[in-house]
């Protein structure tokens, strides 16, 4: 028997040695900025915009050119990146006008049955944190059973925010329902009383009082709901959890970068004997934008570029904890965007409050290359080359079976994943990228699909349907804040646009049959591989049904009595480190 153990525990150890990867078990640090241009970093190109920390995670790392997101919207996309999988194959993705999750008081969220990086890690004694936004859904019965919360899906630690930030998080940054209360069809309802007054009063029909009245109520009430709704919002939709419990609601926006970054660096230091992952996910620098008072006015880029340049320093206190602690060489670090920059947001007094796409066409919300074209650097000394650009497609998926793989896991074979490990491509050892096809959804929608054909440098994209951009000549959704992905808001193609994106990288001009003699075979490829991907879905509970999406008042967390309106600040004296950051 004795015997024994020792031949398993030989084999064991040439086992290890022959795959020194194994062997080494890195921890990760995997960090994502909300709503970041792919042009606002440096080493993207930006010449305005300072971002050292990260360009030189770039300088020493591996810089991808050609990273995509799974999807154009924050939920779906984050659902892909933990998951590997097209959002459309967890229900992740709406088949209505909305994308991402309004209140977390809703049902729909990730579900249990998905395997996350984080779960896998965690099985495989990985301790595990995600600090920041999840904006993956809470509860599903009751509003405290968290069963879409991140501890249900492998993280140990949580410090962050359910929801994402939005306008109305912040006093004085207005609020996203502007817009809903201009979808209010306040003209029609106005025509049809006055209508309905005239030929009373001529006599041509006669309405009881009772009516009148019952539905005069009826809108009152309506309109006080709606009102009573954004009252309430920041406090019901904006807070802070530390672990299971809320601890500032709603959040205070004053140092929350500062806040989250040392609470990053605590839980890196706590963990510097063990593997570990860190889920580092910005609140930054989605609306309503804030930065903390050493970064205000810093950039030439109003408090966009402050909050940009915030982000920056975060990612190098990140850095310099990994340096201190000696844990460098054994950290895969990740720096990516969950999608392009949101180019409507301009702010209620005018300033430009969105990121740069950089030479992409459009942004968030849609999939032109600017929606779903991001950033995507990775850094591990030693065994990933310093300084090297690839320019094969890659996704955001990518980083599920790269983690699993690495982290000693194995990639669940039970069910379908779309991202590929990336390590051969990032060592070199392979030259092209495992994706042959993409597959672009908005929503529920398949609306475009990228080809790189196996025995060509061509990336084709064949693009179903685009949005409808107003006014003219815009390349954003002005009147609706995002664009939607159903009608009327979009114009479907037959034939579909055609780019090829390794000579028009920004879409500028379609392909037709006479500019391209291949127009019809590309095509032709492409829709055979479609039927193939779709043929591959299977049924899935949507997470984004009507019932999944509503505010349901009995899933509403709270940290205190409704009279109070649920507002509390437990984090206050832990709220501002008085930890040393280190000096740059
Ligand atoms: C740098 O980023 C800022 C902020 O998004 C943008 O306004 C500016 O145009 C960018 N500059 C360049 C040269 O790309």
């Amino acid at each position: 028997m004795k015997s024994l153990t020792w031949i398993l525990y030989t084999v064991g150890l040439v086992l290890c040695a022959a795959d020194p990867d194994r062997a080494t078990r890195p921890n990760f640090v995997l960090m994502m900025v909300d709503d970041l241009g792919i042009g606002d970093l440096g080493c993207y190109g930006n010449t305005t915009l300072r971002t050292p920390h990260i360009d030189r995670l770039a300088q020493e790392g591996v810089k991808l050119t050609h990273h995509i997101a799974a999807a154009p919207l924050c939920t779906p996309s984050r659902a892909a990146f933990l998951t590997g999988r097209y959002p459309i194959r967890s229900g992740m993705a709406g088949h209505g006008r909305l994308g991402v999750y309004l209140f977390s008081a809703s049902s729909g969220g990730l579900p249990l049955e998905e395997i996350t990086l984080a779960r896998v890690a965690k099985e495989q004694g990985y301790a595990t944190a995600i600090i920041g936004k999840w904006h993956l859904g809470l509860n599903c019965e009751n509003s405290a059973d968290h069963c879409h919360h991140p501890a249900s899906h492998g993280f140990d630690h949580f410090y962050g925010t359910i929801m994402t930030n939005l306008r109305d998080c912040q006093p004085g940054h207005g609020t996203i329902f502007n817009r809903v209360h201009d979808h209010i069809p306040y003209k029609y309802i106005n025509i049809g009383l006055v209508s309905l007054a005239l030929l009373h009063f001529r006599g041509v029909i006669t309405v009881p009082r009772k009516v009148v009245f019952g539905f005069l109520a009826l809108i009152g009430m309506l309109i006080i709901l709606f009102e009573l709704m954004v009252y309430t919002f920041p406090n019901f939709n904006c807070f802070l959890m530390r672990g299971a419990e809320i601890v500032e609601q709603p959040f205070i926006s004053e140092n929350l970068t500062q806040r989250m970054t040392h609470e990053a660096i605590e839980f890196m230091e706590r963990n510097s004997e063990r593997p570990f992952l860190l889920f580092f996910s910005f609140i930054q620098v989605h609306t309503a934008l804030f930065a903390a008072s050493r970064f205000r006015g810093k950039s030439q880029h109003g408090l966009y570029g402050d909050a940009v340049m915030e982000v920056d320093w975060s990612v190098g206190q990140i850095m310099q904890t990994l340096e201190r602690l000696k844990l460098k060489e054994n950290t895969l670090a990740y720096m990516t965007s969950d999608q392009g920059p949101h180019l409507e947001e301009i702010s209620i007094h005018g300033e430009v409050h969105r990121g740069h796409s950089g030479i992409y066409r459009a942004g968030k919300s849609t999939n032109w290359e600017g929606g779903i074209r991001v950033p995507g650097i990775l850094h591990w000394p030693g065994v990933l080359p310093a300084g090297k650009v690839i320019d094969e497609p890659t996704s955001n998926m990518d980083i599920f079976p790269t983690v699993v793989n690495l982290a000693g896991g194995s990639v669940p074979s039970d069910r379908h994943i779309d991202g590929h490990d990336l390590l051969p491509l990032l060592q070199g050892q392979v030259k092209r990228s495992e994706h042959e096809f993409l597959f672009h959804y908005c929503n529920a929608n398949l609306n475009a699909v990228r080809w790189h054909p196996s025995n060509s440098s061509a990336v084709w994209k064949a693009l179903f349907f685009t949005p409808n951009f107003y006014p003219e000549n815009s390349s954003a959704c002005f009147n609706t804040h995002l664009c939607f992905c159903i009608e009327p808001f979009i114009t479907y193609h037959d034939p579909p646009l055609l780019f090829e994106l390794s000579s028009d990288p920004s879409e500028s001009t379609p392909l037709t049959p006479e500019t391209e003699p291949k127009f019809y075979s590309v095509l032709e490829a492409i829709k055979g591989a479609v039927s193939h991907h779709t043929q591959s879905l299977k049924p899935v509970q949507m997470q984004f049904s009507r019932g999944n999406l509503i505010w349901k008042p009995w899933l509403q967390p709270c940290c205190s009595s409704l009279s109070q309106l649920c507002s509390c600040e437990r984090d206050h004296q832990t709220g501002m480190p008085n930890h040393d950051f280190q000096k740059e």
